[in-house]
């Protein structure tokens, strides 16, 4: 299986989910794969510096199609990694929105799939839309929106809806997405309020789980660790913990 996490927001809890969700499968279900698919390079800058040269970033897959399993690295402790380069920010400009470029990573993923068949992939989004997040898309299996528990937020959850919505006639297939409330503080109305909203537009296609606003989720970046390895008896961990379980008991986390 595989899973992109996007939102066309930025700043809603992407990479933190990508890295949580990926560690905690790794260290309780599968071998996993992550993939930064953001030119912002957040994931790779967590892993360790980022590749100076694009022909090792995933970037090298789109010009010539590398095959994935020769930018595969490894990640200590959660699988194997396939960093993010700035020159991704041109993939737009150079490639054109073209069927065959938006398949590109479906096709790169479906050759290494039967190289390594047992691992799930996880994939980190940029916060816009364009051929780097429809890769994505068209790749994944199942979608993760994470929408941060604010009213801005909220406005890009309905922007996402329209975006699938509008996509899936050409997929010819419905999109799964699970919207994923993040940031949400118990303190705050307006957290409440948010997840009412979203749920009540979204019905099922919302996580029952909800991530905590949680000081060792946002601090766990800076040491450069996953939230399990940096504080496996926090909030954060065990509220990733339990999108596991719910994400395992909808089926989304086969291999
Ligand atoms: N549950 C959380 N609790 C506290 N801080 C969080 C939480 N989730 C994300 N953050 C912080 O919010 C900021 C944005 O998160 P990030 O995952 O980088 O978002 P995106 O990838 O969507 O831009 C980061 O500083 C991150 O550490
Ligand atoms: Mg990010």
């Amino acid at each position: 299986m595989r899973l992109a996490v996007f939102n066309q927001k930025g700043g809603v809890g992407k990479t933190t989910t990508a890295l949580n969700l990926a560690a905690g499968i790794a260290l309780d279900l599968h071998p996993v794969r992550l993939i930064d698919l953001d030119p912002q390079a957040h994931l790779s800058a967590i892993h360790g510096a980022p590749p100076a040269d694009w022909r090792q970033s995933i970037y090298a897959h789109f010009p010539d199609s590398t095959p994935l399993a020769d930018l595969e690295v490894d990640w200590e402790g959660l699988g194997r990694f396939i960093p993010a380069h700035a020159e991704l920010m041109k993939v737009d400009s150079a490639f054109g929105k073209g069927p065959e470029v938006l398949e590109r990573l479906n096709r790169g993923l479906r050759d290494l799939d039967r190289l390594a068949p047992r691992r799930l992939t996880v994939i980190d989004c940029c916060p816009y839309l364009g051929v780097l997040a429809l890769n994505a898309i068209f790749a994944a299996d199942v979608l993760i929106v994470p929408v941060s528990s604010d009213y801005l937020s909220m406005r890009g959850a309905e922007q996402v809806e329209r975006t699938l919505k509008a996509l899936e006639p050409v997929l010819r297939r419905r999109v799964e997405r699970r919207y994923l409330l993040t940031r949400f503080d118990r303190r705050r109305r307006m957290s409440f309020e948010v997840e009412s909203t979203l749920r009540e537009r979204f019905g099922s296609d919302v996580c029952a789980t909800t991530i905590s606003e949680n000081v060792a989720v946002a601090e766990s970046p800076a040491m450069r660790r996953d939230i399990f390895s940096h504080a496996a008896a926090s909030r954060g961990a065990a509220d990733y913990a339990r999108l596991i379980e719910e994400l395992t008991s909808q089926r989304f986390l086969r291999v």
